[in-house]
């Protein structure tokens, strides 16, 4: 079992597979980034390794992330090898949809579980500027075929920034009046080279009083808390709401997460300036015994929790989103 130095049972483990991505979202990727060599990206043999080492010590939830784990050649292929790991409880992705249409089949297939999916618009324009030209209509088409194949609940994440997408909040809680998906409003982060400032954060008390203010008071949804979202629902409604208020509520005292960046290193804390390498020794002979040792070294050095939102300068994430996967 993997404990932290403040008692966290660490069972999450969220993997991206590339830092690239076929999209260039304004808080999360700067335009003119350099990608890792693709050398120093895991394999996907490397990948499974860590994963089946990482079970013996109590992972039983894994998410596949990037960048976008989509524009990563025969990523079906990953899904299919780690779900046949006996002791994954739980394999799913975050993605950004636009290739959904092409994999959805192959993904449902190959025995993936739930997909997150990001969605900061539903005006076509809006979306198109956000993301620097992706198309609403391709995601929401994958969407729905993702949906119609049983993968599900079908979560889309939404980051509200003030000045960009804030008007949409309402929009985006009415969708899931006649939608069976879950809409999460994430509180904008800040990322290197994303201009992030506290005045761009909206709150997600905000933005709930926003939304009960125009359709009535939220009805708490029970279930079994598994991540950082409050979950509602609007009177009458088929999806659900969610808040994720990763910069102004700390729910850190409840992570169970720790990080593999697509260049194989364990990062304990999405803000941790400290990472341990994992790519050197398992390309130097290192034994399952070493791996669990250098998991285990990951959790000890997670941190209690972060400082953003505090103070401007502290804690901010030290790379692009898109590096670490969001
Ligand atoms: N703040 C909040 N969420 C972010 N994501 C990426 N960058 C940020 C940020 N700066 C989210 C994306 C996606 C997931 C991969 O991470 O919206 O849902
Ligand atoms: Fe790509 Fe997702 Fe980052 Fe947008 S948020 S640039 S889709 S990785």
């Amino acid at each position: 079992m993997l404990k932290d130095g403040f008692s966290r049972t660490i069972d999450y483990m969220r993997i991206s597979v590339t830092d690239r991505c076929n999209l260039r979202c304004i808080y999360c990727m700067p335009h003119d980034i350099k990608p890792v060599e693709f050398k120093n990206i895991l394999t996907y043999e490397e990948i499974i390794r860590i994963v089946r080492v990482s079970v013996k010590l109590g992972v039983r939830k894994i998410r596949l992330t990037g960048g976008e784990p989509l524009a990563r050649k025969n990523i079906q292929y990953l899904v299919k090898r780690l779900k046949e790991i006996e002791g994954i409880e739980e394999l799913s992705m975050t993605t950004n949809g636009i290739l959904l249409k092409r994999y959805a089949h192959e993904l449902k297939e190959a025995g993936l579980d739930r997909l997150n999916i990001s969605i900061d618009s539903l005006d076509k324009d809006k979306y198109r500027e956000i993301t620097r030209g992706g198309s609403l209509e391709r995601v929401l088409q994958g969407m729905e075929l993702a949906h119609s194949l049983g993968i599900s609940p079908i979560k889309v994440n939404t980051v509200i920034i003030r000045g960009v997408n804030d008007s949409e909040i309402e929009g985006f809680a009415g969708f899931t009046l006649e939608n069976p998906y879950h809409v999460r409003f994430i509180e904008f982060m800040p990322g290197k080279g994303n201009h992030w400032s506290k005045e761009d954060v909206v709150g997600i008390e905000e933005i709930k009083d926003r939304i009960q203010e125009r359709f009535g008071v939220l009805e708490p949804v029970k279930r079994k808390k598994t991540g950082p979202s409050e979950d509602f629902r609007i009177k009458g409604a088929q999806g659900i709401v969610g808040f994720i208020g990763a910069v102004t509520h700390g729910f850190c005292k409840s992570c169970n997460r720790l990080r593999l960046t697509a260049d194989g290193m364990l990062r304990p804390c999405l803000f941790s300036k400290s990472m341990i390498d994992l790519r050197s020794p398992l390309r130097n002979g290192a034994t399952d015994e070493d791996i669990e040792r250098l998991l285990q070294c990951a959790v000890d050095i997670k941190p209690q929790g972060h400082t953003i939102g505090v103070d401007d300068d502290r804690g901010s994430i030290d790379l692009p989103m898109s590096k670490i996967g969001g």
